[in-house]
This record gives structure tokens, C-alpha cells and sequence, in this order.
């Protein structure tokens, strides 16, 4: 059944959201089991979690959001920073290929998207990026890891960025920072001009949660602040969050996972001769050719991977998570099985 709406793969390996494969940490379990009936019958208090989320990021809690996932965190930046001015002429700037709720939220807030292509092999645009920049930039997207690339921009580009665009919001998006490159966040003093968005929903397992973190100084983030819906966490995820964050062991456990499963996804696309760019994430992106018959033929071994072709950037290209190195397994002979029964008909 498929409903409007509500795209569900079915059953199999998901492989396509970048979501962790090896679940949560056992202690948010306990802490989702330890929530009393009180923490469901009220609206929730958020300062203990702000709190407990400022000293995790080493900032000050006033320059601490949360948000219902990042992705409510983006389009609530684009909703105090444009729609909240009532600015008519307001232009954010996207560096392509982009994450979709970049050109959605700029939609959805009445400005104008300039989409700024990569260089070869997706290379950041820097300077084409800072050429984009006019008096009617209100907003820039960066997002380093990119999705779907994997690839990172360095400090020092983000910093020139930032002061190349006083009079402008630049949200860095480092929804997958924790498998690496290295975060802005000690740059924010230096930055007030700055956004930097992090998420629970990928290192730390909490998709079906939905925590997005936005840290900022307060000229950045009070506009945002001024518009995000009071108690948007829910009680059971604000329960999750300290102990998501406590599990220091959890995290470094997982990246090593990640990092050992894209070596194995990159070795066997050397092996298959498909194209591929060495990621900084938890995906990588894979040259295919004709994209639907290939994802296709993964979904019937129930695989379920990122058809990126609807994008022209990424023409011809699926994006792949690397996970546990135990799916990462199962993916890569379904690769395998896939790609033979190309070259055998
Ligand atoms: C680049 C990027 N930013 C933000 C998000 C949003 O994460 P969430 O809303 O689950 O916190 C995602 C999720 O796929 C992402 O890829």
C-alpha cells in the first residue's frame, strides 16, 4: 500500500535515509523505560535537557535550540530569519548538490534560492559562493559533511564565508560531523553571524525520536528562538537525550563501524569498476549508470539505497549507508549479484 505522502521501502535493509544501522544506545532504551506517567501527562520542561546539551557541546545554554529533528531547525532559521522580517526580496544561497530542505524552506519563506554548482568532483565552490553573495542574502546553507557527496569544507572556508556575508545567516549543517571532519563550534565566539546544526538522528540513533540541535550567539538564534513552536520535543525524547549523549563509549564505537564499512563499500566498488568519492559520512555515493532498474533490482534482495538521480548534479548515482560493517556486508553482495547480472545480459 503506498500512502501520499509517506514513501516506506517495505521490508529489508534500509540503507537509504542514512539512518544508524545498529540502532540506539541500550541506555536511552532504559531511560525511554524509566519515563513515568507524569513525563507523558505534561508538557515537558526543557531545561534540564539545555542544560545537559550545552555542557555536551562545551557553549553556553542561552545559545542552545531544540528543535523537532534539524530539519525543523532549518525551516525554522529560514522562518525567523526571512519570513519573520517580511523582507520581499530575500535570496538564501545553495551550494549544489544540496540537502532538499535547503531549497524547500527557502521556498516556503517566499525567497529566492541561488544554487551555486560544485567544481569538478564536487569540490566546494568557495569563491563562487562568495561571489554569489548580494545586500539581499539573507541566508546561506552549507553542509559539511555534504549530503549526498560526503565531502567537507574546510574551516577556514566556512570562516571566510561567514565574514564574507555580515548581514547574512550562514547555517553550517553538520548533521554527520561525528564521522568526520572537524565542527565549527569552536569558531561560534569568533562568528555571530552563525548557525551550527547538529542532529541525534544519525551518530547517535535517534531518528524515530526526533532531535535536532541549534547553536548559535543570541543575534543568530533568537530569531529562530522568536518562531519555534513551544514544546516541540516530546517528553519521551527529551528522557532519550541525556542518556544519548552520556553514552561516551557508544559513539567512537559506531564511527569505527561506519569508517571500516565504507572502506569495504569502496574496495568493492574498485573491485566492480563503479565510480565512487570517498566520503567523510556515513554514506557513500556511487556512480551506477541507468539508476531505477539498478535500485530496483537491490530493493528485490531487499536493500533499500538513495536513487540521487532526480538530481542533475548526481546524474546516474545512488547513495549507500555504511553502517555496521555486518550490513555493509549484505549490501555489498547485493552490489555484487546486481552488477553480475548486468555484465551476464
Ligand atoms: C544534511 C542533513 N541535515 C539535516 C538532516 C535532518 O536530520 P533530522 O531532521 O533527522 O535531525 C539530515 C537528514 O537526513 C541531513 O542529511
Amino acid at each position: 500500500m503506498v500512502i501520499q505522502g509517506y514513501p516506506d521501502p517495505g521490508p529489508g535493509l534500509r540503507l537509504h535515509l542514512n539512518e544508524n544501522t545498529g540502532g540506539c544506545s541500550p541506555r536511552v532504551l532504559e531511560a525511554i523505560r524509566r519515563v513515568r506517567p507524569s513525563d507523558v501527562s505534561t508538557y515537558p520542561s526543557y531545561r534540564d535537557a539545555i542544560a545537559a546539551t550545552a555542557r555536551h557541546f562545551g557553549v553556553n545554554p542561552d545559545w542552545v535550540l531544540l528543535t523537532n529533528g534539524l530539519d525543523e531547525g532549518i525551516l525554522m532559521a529560514a522562518v525567523g530569519h526571512i519570513a519573520r522580517t517580511r523582507i520581499h526580496d530575500a535570496e538564501t544561497i545553495i551550494p549544489l548538490p544540496a540537502f532538499d530542505p535547503y531549497p524547500n524552506s527557502t521556498a516556503a519563506v517566499g525567497a529566492a534560492a541561488i544554487r551555486v554548482p560544485p567544481g569538478r568532483d564536487f569540490a566546494f565552490p568557495t569563491e563562487a559562493v562568495i561571489d554569489a553573495i548580494t545586500p539581499r542574502t539573507r541566508m546561506i546553507f552549507l553542509n559539511t559533511p555534504n549530503n549526498p557527496t560526503g565531502q567537507l569544507i574546510p574551516i577556514e572556508d566556512l570562516r571566510r564565508i561567514a565574514r564574507a556575508a555580515p548581514g547574512a545567516v550562514v547555517l553550517i549543517d553538520e548533521a554527520y560531523i561525528e564521522f568526520g571532519g572537524t565542527s565549527f563550534l569552536p569558531e561560534l565566539p569568533a562568528c555571530p553571524n552563525v548557525l551550527v546544526g547538529r542532529t541525534l538522528s544519525k551518530a547517535y540513533g535517534l531518528a524515530g525520536l526526533r532531535v535536532g540541535i541549534v547553536i548559535g550567539q543570541p543575534p543568530a538564534l533568537d530569531p529562530v528562538r522568536a518562531v519555534t513552536l513551544p514544546f516541540n520535543i516530546n517528553g519521551v525524547a527529551l528522557a532519550a537525550l541525556d542518556a544519548a549523549l552520556g553514552d561516551a563509549e557508544f559513539l567512537p564505537r559506531y564511527a569505527a563501524q561506519v569508517q571500516e564499512s565504507r572502506e569495504r563499500l569502496y574496495a568493492a566498488c574498485r573491485r566492480l569498476g563503479l565510480e565512487f568519492w570517498p566520503s567523510a559520512a556515513n554514506y557513500v555515493l556511487v556512480r551506477v549508470g541507468d539508476t531505477a532498474p539498478f535500485v530496483a533490482a537491490l530493493a528485490a534482495r531487499r536493500i533499500h539505497v538513495r536513487d540521487r538521480s532526480k538530481d542533475p548534479i548526481t546524474a546516474g548515482c545512488i547513495r549507500i549507508t555504511a553502517g555496521m560493517v555486518e550490513h555493509t556486508g549484505a549490501a555489498i553482495e547485493a552490489l555484487e549479484s546486481v552488477v553480475g547480472s548486468e555484465q551476464s545480459s
